[in-house]
């Protein structure tokens, strides 16, 4: 089989091995692993899976969409979804045994108005200061009337209760502080009224590394399951390996004379005579062009710098005068161990964060997955 001109290769022997590490950062709580946006770009019904064998009582998702495929994906664990417009289908994903979560009375409506066939078990979300989904104040006192009427009443069964941090990333913020104490404010009120949530859950990857008091019965891990860190500048004990290798095979080779420019705009001249490689992928499978002329890439155990504006489907870089053939692998990040750039490095040069970086990856480039346990 000739190789794939572009790929992008899961390492899921890391991804498991990060999620056990992260595990050990909250010994006390269960574990979800947010698979959200086809897994934060890794493909989420693979990662679901190596995630279900390393532990991961509970898998999360945004879209009622994204919880249905990975139901047809085979998966029957603990999952929760979270954001959805009025009008979703919650009936199908109640009959599917995914738990949903009411951010507002308007919402819990919908839920229980859904022609489901089994009872639904809905979290409930409190805003307390990132100000996207979630009831706050009053909203949330009258969330937590409804949901305690509608489980007296048997329609439903509220079994957590949850929010999200805005800060942290930053573990010196107070905004943790004030965020985690209007939590447990919430959860009191939803105590006082009768409603004792089997599952509290506040911690993303930033503060499940480092926030204990924030890790509840449940954490909720995205970005350092895939092994890159929440913020670069963040420090912890826990060591993540990146789960993500993007390679592509160079598809043309040239030599040009200084002065030669490179790509639309002529935003490169070479100063010297060089060897310039095409790297098959552009903003059409997501790499940045906001890292036109900033990126490097890793090239025959060296870097390589890219150069000139990335396009839709191929980017240039600059190989100065190494030894290069058509079809020689350019690694456009990966772990780092060889030298090439990380994703993070990929995101220092976009002038955005690697979260970015990985869930954009997509268009035409093949996944490969190494480290399948079957
Ligand atoms: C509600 C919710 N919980 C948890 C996460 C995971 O966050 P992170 O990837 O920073 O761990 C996300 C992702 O943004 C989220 O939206």
């Amino acid at each position: 089989m000739t190789a794939p001109q572009a790929e992008a290769v899961i390492d899921l022997d890391a991804f498991r091995a990060n999620i056990a590490a992260l595990k050990a950062c909250a010994p006390q709580s269960a574990f979800m692993t947010v698979v959200k946006a086809d897994g934060y770009g890794h493909g989420a019904a693979r990662v679901a899976r190596a995630a279900r064998d390393a532990g991961s009582e509970w898998l999360g998702v945004a879209t009622l969409d994204e919880a249905l495929a990975l139901r047809r994906a085979g998966d029957r664990g603990d999952l929760l979804c979270w954001l959805a417009a009025p009008g979703a289908d919650f009936a199908a994903v109640i009959d599917a045994g995914v738990e949903v979560t009411a951010s507002s009375t308007d919402q819990l409506a919908e839920i229980l108005a859904a022609p489901a066939t089994v009872r639904p078990k809905v979290q409930l979300k409190v805003d307390t200061g990132l100000s996207r989904n979630g009831a706050f104040g009053e909203q949330w006192t009258e969330l937590v009337a409804a949901a305690t009427v509608a489980q007296m009443g048997g329609a439903v069964e509220i079994t957590g209760v949850w929010s999200h941090l805005a800060c942290a990333d930053e573990p010196g913020h107070p905004a943790n502080g004030a965020q985690e104490a209007a939590f447990n404010a919430a959860v009191d009120e939803l105590r006082a009224a009768g409603v004792e949530p089997a599952l509290r859950h506040l911690s993303n990857s930033a503060a499940t590394l480092t926030r204990p008091s924030a890790h509840f019965e449940l954490v909720r891990v995205g970005i350092a399951a895939y092994g890159i860190r929440p913020d670069p500048r963040m420090t912890y004990e826990t060591a993540l390996t990146p789960v993500m290798t993007l390679r592509a095979r160079l598809a043309a080779v040239k030599r040009v004379p200084a002065g030669a420019s490179v790509s639309y705009g002529h935003t490169w001249t070479a100063e010297r005579e060089t060897t310039l490689g095409l790297v098959p992928i552009g903003y059409g499978e997501g790499i940045l062009r906001t890292a036109s002329n900033r990126a490097e890439v890793g090239f025959a155990g060296g870097r390589a710098r890219q150069v000139g504006v990335v396009c839709m489907d191929q980017f240039v870089v600059d190989l100065g005068d190494a030894e290069a053939a058509r079809g020689d692998l350019v690694t456009v990040f990966g772990p780092g161990a060889d030298g090439e750039p990380t994703a993070e490095d990929w995101a220092e040069a976009a002038g955005t964060i690697a979260y970015e970086v990985v869930t954009r990856l997509g268009g035409r480039i093949e996944r490969t997955y190494v480290g399948e346990s079957e």
